[in-house]
């Protein structure tokens, strides 16, 4: 396991570039407001091409800082910092519901707005952001076939490898619980033990049921927007965003939780259906057949 975000993640070289020691520090100059304002070059005359590049472009921003996040909570996980952890966890929720709010303003987009300028993307399509990839991997989903991502640069390539061998935040909580002594299912037993580490579980749950709050919206904003057409990137577009509904970083978690919720084996439930197993809505742990 990495013990420091140094070893873990190497930023690119900084390189500032608008002022020069002569000159004093001004918001523009801080923060490279000109240059980022140069960012933004519509390939087309339509109007909402404009939205759907500031749109991307920030939530890209917003990956980026979630990344740093978690890096951060990893290694707090690592060292067994609980209460700077569930810190940064809070903050992580709050950068990813934020995801949410951009993809409400792109959602004003028409159909007929967007195809003024859909062919204009050519072949690029969001399954190709490197940063969503490192996301998913540093979360806890490791999945090889992302390793080549097409339109992916080679410096990128060598981000993903090195993401994708890196420990995940799913195993850097597993092995903080078995230090503890403790598996997931004995980590939410009723009782008061282990409080700390419960709620910090409810926070990396917190996260991944934003994280997957922001596909479904997304798939749903593909719905709208494309309906049975297939994507940019070549999959079959809102079907395909379908299947990508069932990743969750945390199953264990999820599970064990579930499994509080469990009525016991012959045990009616309120409905009066003493076949129904309550099991949590995302699947894990419901048995409706048992
Ligand atoms: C009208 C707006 C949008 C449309 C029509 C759209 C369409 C699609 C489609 C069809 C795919 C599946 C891959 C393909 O064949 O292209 C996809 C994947 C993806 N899009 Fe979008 N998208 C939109 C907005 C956004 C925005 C604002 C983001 C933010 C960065 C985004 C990020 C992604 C990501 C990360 C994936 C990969 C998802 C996965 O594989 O789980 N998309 N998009």
């Amino acid at each position: 396991m990495t013990d420091t975000i140094a070893e873990s993640f190497t930023p690119p070289a900084f390189a500032p570039s608008a002022a020069t020691p002569a000159e004093p520090l001004s918001y523009g100059s801080y923060l490279e407001v000109p240059g980022l304002l140069e960012l933004q070059r519509p390939r087309t005359d339509a109007h909402d091409e404009m939205l759907f590049i500031i749109t991307h472009q920030a939530i890209e921003l917003w990956f980026s800082c979630a990344l740093h996040e978690l890096e951060q909570v990893r290694t707090s996980l690592d060292r067994e910092l609980l209460g700077q952890a569930r810190w940064g966890l809070r903050r992580l929720t709050r950068v990813t519901s934020l995801w949410l709010g951009h993809l409400d303003v792109l959602a004003t987009m028409t159909p007929a707005g967007f195809n003024e300028f859909r062919g204009a993307l050519g072949e690029s399509s969001g399954f190709q952001s490197v940063q969503f990839r490192e996301l998913e991997m540093i979360s806890g989903l490791r999945d090889r076939r992302y390793l080549n991502l097409p339109g992916a640069s080679v410096a990128e390539r060598e981000r993903l490898l090195r993401r994708f061998h890196e420990p995940t935040l799913n195993d850097a909580f597993m092995d903080l619980l078995e230090r503890r002594g403790l598996s997931p299912e004995k980590l939410f037993a009723p009782g008061r033990a282990a409080e700390e580490l419960r709620d910090t579980a409810e926070d990396l749950l917190a996260y991944d049921a934003l994280f997957h709050q922001w596909r479904y919206q997304h798939w749903m904003l593909v719905v709208r927007a494309l309906g049975a057409r297939p994507g940019s990137g070549g999959s079959a577009g809102s079907e395909f965003l379908r299947t990508t509904l069932d990743k969750w970083f945390f199953p264990e978690l999820h599970e064990a939780r579930s499994q509080v919720h469990a009525a016991p084996a012959g045990e009616a439930s309120p409905e009066g259906d003493g076949n129904v197993v309550y099991g949590c809505p995302m699947g894990y742990g419901s048995d409706l057949s048992a």
